[in-house]
């Protein structure tokens, strides 16, 4: 199955310039959203993961359903304020400022096996940042699981020596 047929191109959104690569046709067909999990579930099986852990919100897409196929839990990593209970933060630049992400204290025991989930890969702020979450906790990253690739933008640069896989390439 040819997943790109079920990602939307949209020029000029959410600003100009940009296009925006949507996965919710997606989700949308069932057939597609269990051939994309089932992808990320291979990659992940021989790898001994404890929890899966993925950035709002679209990393909780594409990584709910990929714990679940694997039998273990996830982890959400929130923009601030969202999470109810004590947390560690990290700060991460963006294109133009700057954004936080949390996490709760007690999401990851330390020498657990991590694998995180997101639906796009663009600068890699957000991966990077997801990293240094679970590894404050002691968490160990041994994988890192992409539907889509934004080459031109290098993320994978700031993840160098992590292992990935990424399903898309644009
Ligand atoms: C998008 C996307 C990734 C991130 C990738 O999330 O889902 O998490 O940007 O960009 P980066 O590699 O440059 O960090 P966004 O922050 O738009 O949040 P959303 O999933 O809530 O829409
Ligand atoms: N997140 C960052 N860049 C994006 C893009 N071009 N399309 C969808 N999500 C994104």
């Amino acid at each position: 199955m040819d997943l790109k047929n079920y990602i939307a191109s949209i020029e000029n959104y959410p600003s100009e310039g940009i296009v925006f690569r949507d996965i919710s046709p997606l989700m949308a067909d069932g057939d597609a959203y269990r051939a994309a999990t089932h992808e990320i579930v291979k990659y992940a099986e021989e790898k001994q993961i404890d929890m899966v852990v993925g950035p709002e919100a679209r990393g909780f897409i594409v990584g709910c359903p990929v714990a679940y196929e694997l039998g273990v839990g996830f982890a959400p990593v929130r923009k601030p304020g969202k999470l109810p209970r004590k947390t560690i933060s990290v700060s991460y630049d963006l294109e133009y400022g700057s954004d936080t992400l949390s996490l709760h204290a007690d999401a990851i025991k330390p020498g657990q096996r991590v694998l995180i989930c997101d639906d796009l890969l663009a600068t890699g702020g957000t991966i990077k940042a997801t990293i240094e979450l679970i590894e404050e906790l002691g968490g160990i990253v041994v994988g890192c699981a992409f539907l889509i690739e934004l080459k031109d933008l290098h993320g994978r640069d700031k993840i160098e020596g992590y292992d990935m896989i990424t399903l898309m390439e644009y």
